[in-house]
């Protein structure tokens, strides 16, 4: 059933289309709400917004997500709570304005783009943050709901890491061993960089997958900060196991947070951290002692 009316002012705005019904639907099932829900959201620019704030609110300036509802408070939430159909509102909400505030929280737009909806769905159903109670209560749901979805997502991403990795497996270079491995890496900002086990007639000089990999983020000026997932894969019975040497790169140029993907071309998948791989690592910190 469609819940969103959706509209934007460019069509590279309309992947925000599933974010928002996969967030509306989080959102309506976390507050137990039995009303069949319809909501028009409008991602628009900064001058669209500056004016509906200025027109309706008597605010002249941009800003991020305003929200009008259809049905006073009272009304609506009588009717939450019953199997009926409800038009919630519109929000609007401005681009330009996610891109800005991103930059400003250090997180990614789908992040800030998530959280504008989320604080202009909250509104229409009634929360609000006029005080210091009612702040945390919906700044609380507000995380809560962000979560889930990242929670979510971060499985889908899973599985289309492991996707990638295996595509680039069919880039490797492995004449000697026969032993073909792909990696992929997934950035912060969406990016993901591929690599594969380039190999040489002087065995030693070969390259496993995983650096290759991680070397490629570094020259493309990506930071350990910068990178959240690798996935490596291979024809193995059980995930790819890195080898010492890579575990040893991983424990320095990725952080401690980010999430190493084991998978094989069968399916199997197994989700490790690097101090998983490689606790009490040598580290710079041991070089000067
Ligand atoms: N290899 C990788 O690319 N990654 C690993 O983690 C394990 C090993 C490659 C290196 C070599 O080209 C081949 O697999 C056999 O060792």
């Amino acid at each position: 059933m469609k819940k969103i009316d959706f509209t934007s002012f460019s069509k590279s705005y309309n992947r925000f289309k599933k974010v928002y019904n996969r967030l509306l639907t989080i959102t309506l099932k976390r507050l137990n709400v039995k009303a069949n829900i319809y909501v028009s959201c409008i991602i628009c620019d900064n001058d669209y917004i500056h004016k509906i704030n200025k027109d309706y609110r008597k605010i002249d300036r941009p800003t991020d997500v305003i929200s009008f509802a259809f049905l006073d408070d009272g009304k609506r939430f009588d009717l939450l709570n019953q199997k009926c159909d409800i038009i919630l509102g519109e929000i609007y909400i401005s681009y330009q304005k996610g891109i800005e505030q991103a930059k400003e929280y250090g997180h990614s737009l789908d992040r800030e783009m998530s959280f504008l909806f989320v604080h202009g769905l909250l509104h229409l159903l009634g929360y609000d943050h006029q005080n210091k109670m009612e702040e945390e209560i919906m700044f609380n749901l507000q995380e809560e709901i962000l979560s889930s979805y990242q929670e979510e997502n971060i499985m889908t991403n899973e599985k289309e890491l492991v996707a990638s990795a295996l595509k680039a497996r069919e880039l490797s270079y492995s004449p000697y061993s026969n032993f073909a491995v792909g990696a992929a890496l997934l950035c912060k900002d969406g990016d993901v960089i591929l690599g594969a086990n380039i190999e040489n007639s002087s065995y030693p000089l070969s390259m496993c997958a995983e650096r290759n990999a991680i070397y490629s983020a570094y020259l493309k000026g990506k930071k350990k900060e910068d990178i959240v997932a690798l996935a490596i894969a291979a024809d193995s019975d059980n995930p790819c196991s890195p080898c010492g040497a890579c575990r040893q790169v991983m424990s320095e140029l990725l952080s401690k947070d980010c999430k190493i993907i084991l998978a094989n071309v069968k399916g199997d998948m197994k989700v490790v951290s690097v101090n998983d791989l490689l606790p009490f690592a040598f580290s710079s910190e041991d070089l000067n002692k």
